[in-house]
């Protein structure tokens, strides 16, 4: 009997240890298989006493049962392993948040472009597009920059490793009057356009950034004055801010290719804040458009994007703009 015992804790410590169905299946055929332990046992029967072979034989078949419980309370265990490992391994978080792609949107600077091509557009002006890189000419002397012009220097302005036809360094251009030029002497008066874009100068904190926006106007006729600039832009400026009543002055300023020339201010929360460069396009300059300024009579003015979003939008510092963080960009989307 003592034998018996032995294989029956041998057979379960064995049935215990077998980590999957098949080296269970093996186990179970070294105690239960034709050849196993139990069958070894049972043929040793035949040489007993018929008193004792009814009392081992009883001994056997309770040894029996009892492999064949462990063996099937193991099968039953590794089965549940398996279906709790593959539900594991299947498992869905649906708390988790979804993978998607995420809404993209406009750069509030862009919506500010966009929105004033809408708004010249409606006002009679085209719309041009010209070069970020100038040659000196454009940029300074065809607007009447002295040669001395503190913005002609190297601490002002970008200057690009490449020279013109004239053998004068080519400059990221410091504003967007040279389109003034470059659009006067491509068409015929009359003329309205403005021409939005990017420009550079060598300037960077919180109001100022090395890249950044205008917008340059220019209207050109034979009998157009001030009122004609004054009520066209007060017009925008109203509709930019959405405000009818928004109120607009101009004050005496300087600029070398306007004469006279203005500064258009806004008033905005009981102050008056600059938002324009202006004026009557100097003689000279007239003169270097191609056209007589005895007969022909222009206006120029020369607006900041990013001074036009800011007012628009309550954004108290410009670099908001490039840091390309999506808590303040979501916010225009
Ligand atoms: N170009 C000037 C600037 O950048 C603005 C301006 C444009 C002034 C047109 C007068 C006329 O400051």
């Amino acid at each position: 009997m003592e034998a018996l015992e032995n294989i029956v804790s041998r057979a379960t410590a064995d049935f215990s240890a077998a980590g999957d169905p098949a080296s269970l299946e093996n186990a179970k055929a070294r105690y239960l298989g034709k050849s196993g332990e139990l069958s070894g046992f049972r043929a040793t029967l035949g040489s007993l006493s018929p008193e004792e072979r009814r009392v081992a034989g009883a001994a056997f078949n309770a040894a029996k049962e009892r492999i064949e419980a462990a063996l099937e309370a193991r099968r039953t265990a590794l089965a549940g392993a398996k279906l709790s490992a593959r539900l594991s391994e299947e498992a869905l978080d649906v708390t988790l948040p979804g993978r998607g792609r995420g809404r993209g949107g406009v750069h509030p600077v862009l919506r500010t472009w966009q929105r004033i091509e809408e708004i010249w557009h409606s006002l009679g002006f085209e719309v041009a597009d010209g070069p970020e890189i100038e040659t000196d000419w454009y940029n300074f002397t065809a607007l009447n920059n002295p040669e001395n012009h503190p913005a002609r220097s190297m601490q002002d302005t970008f200057y690009v490793d490449l020279k013109d036809k004239d053998g004068l360094p080519l400059v990221l251009r410091t504003h967007t009057s040279p389109m003034q030029v470059r659009y006067a002497r491509m068409h015929k008066p009359p003329i309205k356009a403005i021409a939005p874009g990017r420009t550079y100068r060598v300037d960077s904190d919180a109001t100022h950034s090395p890249m950044f926006h205008q917008v340059e106007g220019l209207w050109i006729d034979e009998n157009i004055s001030f009122a004609d600039l004054k009520g066209v832009y007060t017009d925008f400026l109203r509709r930019f801010f959405e405000n009818a009543d928004l109120e607009v002055r101009f004050r005496p300023s300087f600029f070398p290719f306007t004469e006279p020339s203005a500064e258009i201010d806004m008033k905005f929360k009981h102050r008056w804040l600059e938002i324009s460069g202006a004026g009557q396009v100097h003689p000279a300059v007239v003169r270097n458009f191609g056209l007589d300024p005895e007969r022909h009579i222009g206006f120029a003015f020369g607006s900041g994007l990013e001074r036009l979003t800011m007012l628009r939008h309550g954004i108290d510092d410009l670099r908001l703009f490039f840091d390309g963080d999506l808590r303040f960009l979501e916010q225009f989307a």
